[in-house]
């Protein structure tokens, strides 16, 4: 069975820009910034996007094709080609598909959401509520309170399902008429959207007669202003550099497979950095340009900070809803709100499980339907504690370990793997094959020693700082910890799961990287 490959450059790129931009870039970008410095808070961001992010955007394009030159289109295939002796770095390469798949089921609960609330928007389901009003309509909704406009989680569950379903079906379909084709229209369509909405955003002054100074542009003041104290607690290094990692899709095994699908003579180096661009304007200029600009010239400059602290899901659901209400045309611009959101988040989510869905088909050659079935069987299944025990602190827990811990440890082993293992000559002249774009001299410098040791330096800072009181379960209310333990025990199973398949896969081929496919 020949392997997929995309139809077109532009659908590479918009699909790995698909899975970059996120809500990642519209909610969790502008209230990590708000509550950690402003715009000191882009210091380490940029950073960390220069020394971490770009390389990590790099390393995963390059050993993506390389692995699927082949056959193989996740970690612990690619990892085995790029150091063939050691018998257990593909192990470590079941990172890059348990932690896609730990992301994914949360992740998808959320993106169903806001489905919902696009359509709650279009239908007027919360119009006329308060602050307080549309808190109680989303923990309703959420069915951890009773409302009257819900029947317990039916209405969360309807759309959780129909979201799952447009995710499968898009995955089923394959690479060029699933993914390449969703993510063509999609982003561009969603980054209208978001267009739209900064514009829109921009252009309304100080909305309240009663404060003549609350205006948007005074809102990009407070969301810029640097507060350079900030930069002296290693706390805000940390944030910045983890979302760097979480809204560019890299450091977790996902960009790899996508890049599996290239043939040898693709591009890596523009089409990777081109990626890192799209995903950098919808984050920085569109995300930072809506909510909390417009939240401020609503709420003003005391309150604004207590919305910034309430986190991205309050400053989603309940702030921007309660604004939109108070502005002309405010349903229409609402359902765009999460109408981009949902976009933004489907073309993640499917990113999210493309690597279980390639682990399976490329390792063990089941036909795409049987591989569609059985991945989408272990998501569901594993979503359903996510929706049930919300309260509980179960979604919480599969972030930090998928979308935090994950997140560093992969990408330290496979920027390790590549400049010290594979070796940074044969590195740098693999990422230049069939290359668009000569990259400057000092990134290979930074490949070799900057990257590695910054991804080093924050797994251990994080341990210091953070890694045992979460790990003993410190800042867990005492009620949910029963939650986030069976959370774990659930988590190490998957895990011991994967490595026993890749194991069964191992046993059965013979020794090698694998069969080199026609290039
Ligand atoms: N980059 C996505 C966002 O910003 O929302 C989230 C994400 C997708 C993280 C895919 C990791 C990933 F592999």
């Amino acid at each position: 069975m020949a392997r997929q490959s995309w139809g077109s450059r532009i659908g590479v790129i918009l699909a790995v820009a698909g899975s970059a931009v996120g809500l990642g870039n519209f909610l969790r970008f502008p209230v990590q910034a708000a509550g950690n410095g402003g715009g000191a808070y882009m210091i380490p961001y940029f950073i960390s996007l220069l020394v971490l992010g770009i390389p990590l955007m790099w390393v995963e394009w390059t050993i993506g094709r390389y692995g699927g030159l082949f056959g193989h289109g996740t970690a612990p295939g690619i990892f085995h080609s790029l150091w063939e002796k050691n018998r257990f770095i593909k192990y470590f390469g079941v990172i890059g598909i348990f932690g896609p798949l730990v992301i994914f089921i949360y992740y998808v609960y959320i993106e169903s959401w806001l489905l919902g609330y696009a359509w709650f928007s279009l239908t007027g389901a919360y119009r006329g509520t308060d602050q307080a009003g549309l808190q109680a309509f989303l923990a309703g909704y959420q069915g951890l309170q009773p409302h009257p406009s819900f029947h317990g989680i039916g209405w969360a569950y309807l759309f959780f399902l129909i979201t799952f379903g447009i995710n499968m079906w898009v995955l089923s379909r394959g690479i060029v008429k699933g993914i390449e084709w969703l993510n063509l229209w999609a982003l561009p369509l969603l980054l209208i959207f978001a267009v739209i909405l900064t514009i829109r955003v921009l252009t309304l002054g100080a909305p309240n007669p009663a404060h003549p100074d609350w205006t948007t542009s005074a809102g990009l003041g407070f969301l810029w202003n640097p507060d350079f104290s900030a930069l002296r607690d290693a706390k805000v290094w940390l944030a910045a550099a983890g979302q760097v990692l979480f809204t560019l899709s890299v450091g977790i095994g996902v960009i790899l497979t996508y890049a599996s699908y290239l043939t040898r003579e693709k591009d890596v180096a523009l089409s990777g950095l081109t990626a890192v661009a799209t995903n950098e304007f919808a984050e920085v200029i569109l995300g930072g340009s809506i909510a909390i600009p417009i939240a401020f010239a609503f709420f003003g400059p005391q309150q604004i900070v207590s919305v910034a602290k309430s986190g991205a899901f309050n400053l989603g659901f309940v702030s921007m809803p309660l604004i939109f209400q108070q502005i002309s045309g405010g349903n229409l611009f609402a359902f765009l709100w999460f109408a981009l959101l949902f976009l933004a988040g489907l073309t993640s989510s499917i990113s999210l499980l493309q690597p279980a869905i390639a682990f399976m088909e490329d390792e063990f050659r089941l036909p795409r339907w049987q591989v569609g079935l059985l991945v989408g069987l272990i998501a569901l299944a594993a979503t359903q504690p996510v929706i049930f025990f919300l309260g509980k602190g179960v979604l919480d827990e599969l972030d930090f370990w998928g979308g935090t811990f994950c997140l560093v440890l992969f990408a330290a082993v496979e920027v390790i793997l590549f400049g010290w293992i594979f070796g940074i000559d044969r590195a740098w002249e693999e990422i230049h094959h069939g290359a668009d774009l000569r990259i400057p001299k000092i990134y290979k410098f930074i490949l070799k020693y900057v990257t590695p040791l910054f991804t080093l330096t924050i797994l251990t800072t994080w341990f210091w700082q953070d890694g045992l009181p979460v790990i003993l379960m410190k800042n867990v209310l005492a009620a949910n910890k029963p939650y986030v333990f069976a959370t774990r025990l659930g988590l190490t199973a998957l895990f011991l799961l994967l490595c026993y398949l890749v194991h069964i896969v191992w046993k059965r081929r013979p020794a090698g990287k694998g069969r080199l496919h026609a290039a």
